[in-house]
């Protein structure tokens, strides 16, 4: 394995030129630089070469960002255009982005490190299809006819309806693993709900949310309805959460800063979803199909290189089928092809940052100090890029840190259980994370009660990774707050309004 490759795709002329040209942030319509003049470098992470420079927002610009919201918001146009022209422009955002399917998935390779083959299978059309199904939403925002419960005066008569109304200005915050899609999941229903919206991507990966930003700006989504910002953390994140005139934050990212949002939005006491991290228990029964059991659980955990809040981290196995697992997604492991994201032919790429490779391998260290044994992997992988072996660790407890803390790489715990009873529910549910699960069986009445007792937000029997616009995602326990997508998402992006009418 070799950080770049010969058989790298040759960027679209219009990627080059969107990379090489200065990159600036858009607000109220403009695309303007930092007020600061400052700018930050953006990594290829297969070679930790820097391939550009973003704006590096701050408090001055997420004041200008929410006043453009806010404008655009409590002046319209966005907020007086019909629901039917709200969800065309949103429809249309989705065409643009199939337009550009090549263009983005090239930039989102490049960028994330993702394998240029999944970008265009997974991330960009999934964005697409985001957007598209939450378009229909925006007609169907419909209230309700109430009756109420007493008269209040004798031979008195009421008319009582609910109206859904838009939150406001909405400030959402995005991590780096699946860039475009993240900014889809937050914008599609902001928008379609009616909300306008400061959004702030992420340090690692600001290339493919800009490119959006332009789209949006084609689809004909209004000067200030949606502002996109890029910058660091606690200069243009934290300036956002706190912000008193932003009605509501969305935040997608580790659980620690989690807990920093939900104390920067005491304030104003703004709206709060939360998408946080994972430690998911991926169970595998003896009865389980082993053709689809195997590569599903290496996939659950493979996946985007392990950088999914989602992963099927803590593999439960049987032991009657433990060794034939392990040994099956060793194997799996041992041929996946690592290289850089732009090869089409590479199946891992690297991971996202240096930052990342740190906490990935410091975890590898960690859990071979306590004890822990890499079945396969368990090392970096060569060149200067961020790459970390695909790894399964053995003779692992539950108490050890690689078993209890998110590490977001490729890196799973495999166990043994021998019956499905009260323990392995137990272990299973025994991390203040409640994001997703995985079962395989056979049994239909196993894999039902194992999906009543699990305590997360998702349970994927007989698959895993499975994510659908149309089916709510997020988090039990400490996993986060609210759901995403599906018809659960309108909740975070409107308000009810009851109007009670004396006849
Ligand atoms: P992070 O939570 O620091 O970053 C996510 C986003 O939050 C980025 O846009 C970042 O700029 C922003 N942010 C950071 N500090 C902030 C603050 N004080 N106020 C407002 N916004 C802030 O996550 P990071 O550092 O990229 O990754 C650390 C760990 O977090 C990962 O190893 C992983 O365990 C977890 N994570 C979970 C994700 C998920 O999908 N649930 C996504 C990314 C990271
Ligand atoms: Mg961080």
């Amino acid at each position: 394995m070799c950080a770049t490759t010969a058989e790298e795709v040759e960027l679209e002329s219009s990627v080059r030129a969107f990379i090489d040209k200065p990159h600036q942030m858009l607000i109220g319509g403009q695309w303007v630089p930092a007020e600061s003049g400052q700018t930050f470098d953006v990594f290829n992470p297969a070679t930790d070469e820097v391939i550009a420079h973003a704006q590096s927002a701050a408090q001055p610009d997420v004041d200008k960002a929410v006043k453009a919201a806010r404008q655009a918001f409590d002046d319209g146009p966005w907020t007086r255009i019909s629901p039917a022209e709200r969800g065309r422009i949103v429809w249309k955002i989705g065409e643009l982005i199939m337009d550009h399917q090549e263009e983005l998935a090239q930039l989102e390779a490049l960028d994330n490190g993702k394998p240029i083959s999944i970008a265009r299978a997974a991330d960009v059309p999934l964005a697409a299809e985001l957007f598209q199904y939450m378009a229909g939403w925006a007609t169907k925002l419909n209230g309700e006819q109430i009756g109420l419960t007493v008269p209040y005066a004798p031979g008195s008569e009421w008319h009582a309806y609910t109206r859904r109304e838009p939150v406001g200005v909405c400030g959402q915050i995005i991590p780096w693993n699946f860039p475009l899609l993240m900014a889809a999941w937050k914008l599609g229903p902001a928008l379609a709900c009616g909300n306008t919206v400061v959004m702030k991507v992420a340090e690692e990966t600001p290339l493919s949310g800009l490119k959006l930003a332009e789209l949006m700006q084609e689809a004909g989504v209004p000067d200030g309805a949606v502002n996109i910002l890029t910058g660091f953390g606690e200069e243009a994140g934290a300036p956002i959460a706190g912000h008193p005139d932003v009605d509501k934050i969305a935040f997608t990212g580790s659980t620690e800063v989690g807990r920093m949002i939900v104390d920067a939005a005491r304030g104003n006491l703004k709206k709060v979803s939360l998408e946080l991290g994972g430690k998911s228990p991926n169970i595998v029964l003896d009865d389980a199909d082993m053709d689809k059991a195997i590569p599903g659980a290496a996939n659950a955990i493979f996946f985007n290189h392990g950088q999914c809040c989602a992963a099927g981290s803590r593999l439960f196995v049987h032991e009657n089928v433990y060794d034939q697992v392990v040994e099956g997604i060793a194997d799996y492991a041992r041929n996946i092809k690592l290289g850089p994201g732009l090869d089409p032919a590479t199946q891992m790429g690297p991971l996202v940052s240096r930052t990342q490779l740190e906490r990935v391998t410091g975890y590898l260290e960690a859990g071979k100090k306590e004890g822990a044994r890499a079945a396969v992997g368990g090392e970096r992988a060569g060149g200067n890029g961020y790459f970390v072996e695909p790894t399964v660790l053995v003779d692992v407890a539950d108490d050890m840190s690689v078993s209890q803390e998110e590490i977001f790489g490729p890196v799973v715990t495999a166990t043994k259980f021998r019956d499905m009873d009260d323990e392995l529910i137990r272990r299973a549910n025994e991390t203040p994370y409640g994001l997703a699960s995985g079962v395989w069986t056979q049994d239909i009445s196993k894999a039902h009660k194992l999906a009543s007792r699990i305590r997360a937000g998702t349970v994927w029997v007989n698959c895993y990774n499975i994510f659908d616009a149309a089916l709510p995602f997020g988090g039990y326990k400490q996993s986060g707050w609210g759901r995403e997508m599906g018809e659960q998402v309108l909740d975070n992006y409107t308000e009810t309004k009851a109007v009670a009418v004396s006849l």
